[in-house]
């Protein structure tokens, strides 16, 4: 990532100290980091602290002698590739909606020519009125970067939406934010639908069948997609631990059932759907309704199963204007298998794994796969060797892009 000009706003908010460790994290990540605060920031974290951990003064007055013409806000508006504002109170988002200048935080943003993300952090019924609401989507249509919030429980002790972001969390998708301006745009214009992670099917109340998938080669895939220029839903299983790729919306389902009948919505309006969940290919036939107790005359348990529905096999029939991307994962004879559920399901491509190798695969951080394409297409396979799931993602996608010229 080359190093940008980042500046930081802090608005007044209880976790203004987690900007703090965020203004770290971006210096550590090789960007020079200024930072500016309104007065009530002040109130809750000193410009001391963010002084001594960016080696720069801090900014908290609007009209500033010691800037080259007194117009400090001018001169930091210039400076800034990118502005982000962590935590964004309910009350500059107000400000901002509305063209409100008042200090130097709301100056800046007038007078910048660069783009602006807003964290936006405060209490979960303030979140959720319709004022607080009205304005974001004001501000998104004005082309700011809305990052959404944490759901949990509060400093003031309501449990809800409104919670600042961690800042692992808020320098990640700062990160992504940057990846997507210096990306070739070749899926603009395009909805891509992703499934992602394992199925969870019940057995009763309490119990269930699933399999050990994470969910982490598909929401590479989210974040490819969206880096790309395109539309992403997620499709994503319930079990999935991982932070929503900013720009991704998502879906959270828990059986295949749920899952096909999520896909089946959304896929209407899509161009593009990537199947790389691990459904669970059968089901149990009569959930049991109470939970199932152990009795002293019963050594054993039969489950009766029963086929689940194919989700990527059923959205390439149902909509046959799409582009259809498969995963599959082989032990053995791979081009052949992969190239029979290529055929069977219909499919555009087929991206599969030796999962014979324990180093790749379900959990790790690496994959490496080969790519096969429907015969019309007339191409060769992709051998992708073992990388990172991020650099796999990036290398799928340009495959697709391909595929679609
Ligand atoms: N898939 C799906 N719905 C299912 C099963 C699989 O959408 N019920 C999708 C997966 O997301 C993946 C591809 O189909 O993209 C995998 O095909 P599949 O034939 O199910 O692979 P395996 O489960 O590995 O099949 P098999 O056990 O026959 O090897």
């Amino acid at each position: 990532m080359t190093s940008k000009n980042i500046l930081l706003a802090i608005t007044g908010g209880i976790s203004a100290y987690k900007s703090a460790i965020l203004a770290r994290l971006l210096i550590k990540n090789g960007h020079q980091v200024r930072v500016m605060m309104t007065p009530s920031a002040c109130e809750f974290i000193t410009p001391l602290t963010l002084q001594a951990l960016t080696g720069n003064e801090v900014h908290t007055d609007l009209l500033d002698a010691q800037a080259e013409k007194g117009m400090g806000h001018i001169e930091l508006a210039k400076w800034a590739d990118l502005i982000v504002i962590a935590p964004a109170s309910a009350n500059t988002i107000g400000k901002l909606a509305n063209g409100l200048a008042d200090n130097l935080v709301t100056n800046v943003i007038l007078a910048t020519t660069a783009p602006v993300m807003l964290a936006p952090a405060m209490n979960q019924a303030m979140w959720g009125n319709a004022i607080v609401q009205d304005n974001l989507a004001k501000l998104a249509r004005f082309g700011f970067t809305i990052i959404a919030p944490d759901s949990g429980e509060q400093a003031c002790g309501d449990v809800g939406a409104g919670r600042l972001p961690e800042p692992e969390t808020l320098c990640e998708q700062i990160s992504q934010f940057l990846t997507i301006k210096n990306t070739a745009q070749t899926l603009a214009g395009k909805t891509v639908v992703i499934t992602a992670g394992a199925t969870l099917e019940p057995i009763d109340p309490v119990r269930y069948l699933s399999n050990h998938s994470t969910g982490k080669m598909g929401y590479a895939l989210a974040k490819a997609c969206v880096s790309a220029g395109a539309k992403v839903v997620l499709v994503a299983g319930v079990k999935v631990n991982l932070p929503t790729p900013l720009g991704v919306e998502k879906r959270t389902i828990g059986t295949a059932d749920e899952m096909l009948q999520a896909c089946l919505q959304v896929c209407e309006k899509a161009d593009i759907f990537i199947a790389t969940a691990a459904v669970a290919d059968f089901k149990v036939a009569n959930i049991a309704t109470q939970k199932l107790k152990k009795t002293a005359d019963n050594d054993g348990l039969t489950l009766h199963l029963v086929k689940n529905p194919d989700v990527l096999a059923t959205i390439s029939t149902t909509y046959p204007h799409l582009l259809t991307v498969g995963f599959a994962a082989e032990t053995q004879d791979v081009e052949n298998y992969a190239k029979g559920k290529l055929i069977a399901k219909n499919l555009d491509m087929i991206a599969v794994n030796d999962v014979s190798d324990k180093t790749i695969g379900f959990g790790s951080d690496d994959n490496a796969m080969t790519v096969f394409f429907a015969s019309e297409y007339g191409l060769d396979k992709v051998n992708l060797a073992k990388m990172s799931k991020g650099n796999i993602a990036k290398s799928l996608v340009e495959c697709i892009a391909n595929l679609l010229k």
